[in-house]
C-alpha cells in the first residue's frame, strides 16, 4: 500500500459518495484504464469494497478496519508525529523495526505500527499479547532535547496523551497506575514501554512504545486485561483513536518543550489512580512498601515508608495494597 496511485485512488473515491467514472480517475492521475483496474483489484484485495458499474464508474462501499498508511495519514493534522510511517501487518516486535530505524537515523517522530506483533514485548521482559486487527501496537521514535535521566518524563506524558485520547474517541474515562499502565476498572487496557538509546549524557533517540487493546473480546483476554470494546459496548475506529493519540502527544510534547514537566505532571496527578495509596513496588526480587506520597519533577514515585523516611523508586512494579 505504499505506491502513492492506490492512494490517490482511495482519495478520490472517498470525495465522491456516488461514483466516478474510470475516465476520469485515469485522466486525473495520469494512468492507464488498464492499470487503473489492477489498482482498484488490489484495493478490493486489501479489503475495500468498491462497487463498479458499467457506464457509471466506481463507488467506494465500504473501508476495511486496517490501519494502512493511507488511512492513518489522512486528515492527520500534526507537524511531525506520524508524518513519517511505517506499516507492517506482522512484525515480530513494532520495537526491534523502531530500534533499527533509529539506528539508521530515522527522523523524530517517525512511527512504527503492526496490526499484529508475534514477539511482542512487555515490561520487564513479559511478552505483549498482539492479535491481528484488534489493537494498536506502535513506537515512536523522538530525539528528545533532554538527558537521560529526564526520559522517564515522557513515560508519563505518553500515559496522559493516551488516557485523553481514549476520552475523546470513546467517552471512557481511563486510570494510570505508575509509571505506565492505564487501567479501566483496575483491569489493564494499555501499557507503554520507554527505551532511551544514548552517549553518556545525551539522549541519541528514544523510542515509545504503546500497546492498547481496542476491540478484543472478553472472552480473548486474561482475567486481569480488559479492552474498549468491552466497556464500549461496540467496535472503536482504531484509525480515529492512533490520530488522536498522535495528536495529543504531539500537543503535550510541545508543552514540555515550552513550558518544562509542570502541567504534564498535573495532568497526570488527576489521571492517576496510585498516589494515596498503599502500595508494594516490586523491582528484581525486592520490594519497597509505603504510601504512595506523589511524583517527582522526573517521573519518580515517592514512598513514605513506615518509618516516616522518604524514598524515590525509579522503576517497578506496583500492587496497590489498599
Ligand atoms: C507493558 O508491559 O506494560 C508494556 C507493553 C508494551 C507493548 C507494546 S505493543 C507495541 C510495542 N512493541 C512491543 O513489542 N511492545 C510494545
Amino acid at each position: 500500500m505504499s505506491d502513492l496511485v492506490p492512494d490517490k485512488i482511495l482519495s478520490l473515491l472517498k470525495k465522491k459518495e456516488s461514483y466516478i467514472s474510470g475516465e476520469d480517475i485515469s485522466a486525473q492521475l495520469n494512468i492507464s484504464r488498464q492499470a487503473l483496474w489492477k489498482h482498484i483489484q488490489d484495493l478490493k484485495d486489501s479489503g475495500y469494497t468498491i462497487e463498479a458499474v458499467p457506464h457509471l464508474g466506481y463507488r467506494l462501499e465500504a473501508s476495511p478496519d486496517r490501519l494502512f498508511e493511507f488511512e492513518v495519514s489522512r486528515g492527520l493534522n500534526t507537524k511531525t508525529l506520524g508524518k513519517k510511517l511505517f506499516y507492517f501487518d506482522t512484525l515480530t516486535s513494532t520495537i526491534d523495526m523502531a530500534m533499527d530505524l533509529g539506528v539508521k537515523g530515522a527522523s523524530s517522530g517517525t512511527l512504527v505500527l503492526a496490526e499484529s506483533q508475534t514477539k511482542g514485548k512487555g515490561r520487564l521482559g513479559r511478552s505483549w499479547f498482539s492479535p491481528k486487527y484488534k489493537g494498536l501496537y506502535i513506537s515512536l521514535i523522538l530525539r528528545p532535547d533532554m538527558l537521560p535521566t529526564q526520559a522517564p518524563i515522557l513515560t508519563l506524558l505518553t500515559a496522559v496523551s493516551i488516557c485523553e485520547a481514549i476520552k475523546v474517541v470513546s467517552g471512557l474515562d481511563t486510570r494510570i497506575k505508575w509509571p505506565n499502565d492505564i487501567l479501566i476498572n483496575n483491569k489493564k487496557l494499555c501499557g507503554i514501554l520507554t527505551q532511551v538509546v544514548s552517549e553518556t549524557d545525551k539522549i541519541d533517540f528514544v523510542i515509545i512504545s504503546a500497546g492498547v487493546n481496542v476491540n478484543n473480546d472478553k472472552k480473548a483476554l486474561t482475567a486481569t486485561a480488559t479492552s474498549l470494546k468491552e466497556h464500549k459496548k461496540e467496535e472503536i475506529c482504531r484509525v480515529s483513536l492512533l490520530q488522536e493519540i498522535l495528536r495529543r502527544l504531539e500537543e503535550n510534547y510541545l508543552v514540555l518543550e515550552k513550558k518544562g514537566a509542570g502541567q504534564i505532571l498535573e495532568k497526570w496527578r488527576q489521571h492517576n489512580t496510585t498516589l494515596g495509596r498503599r502500595v508494594k513496588v516490586y523491582c528484581q526480587h525486592k520490594h519497597n512498601e509505603g504510601e504512595a506520597l506523589d511524583i517527582d519533577s522526573d517521573g519518580g514515585l515517592l514512598l513514605r515508608k513506615d518509618n516516616g523516611l522518604i524514598e524515590k523508586v525509579m522503576a517497578g512494579d506496583v500492587v496497590h495494597c489498599r
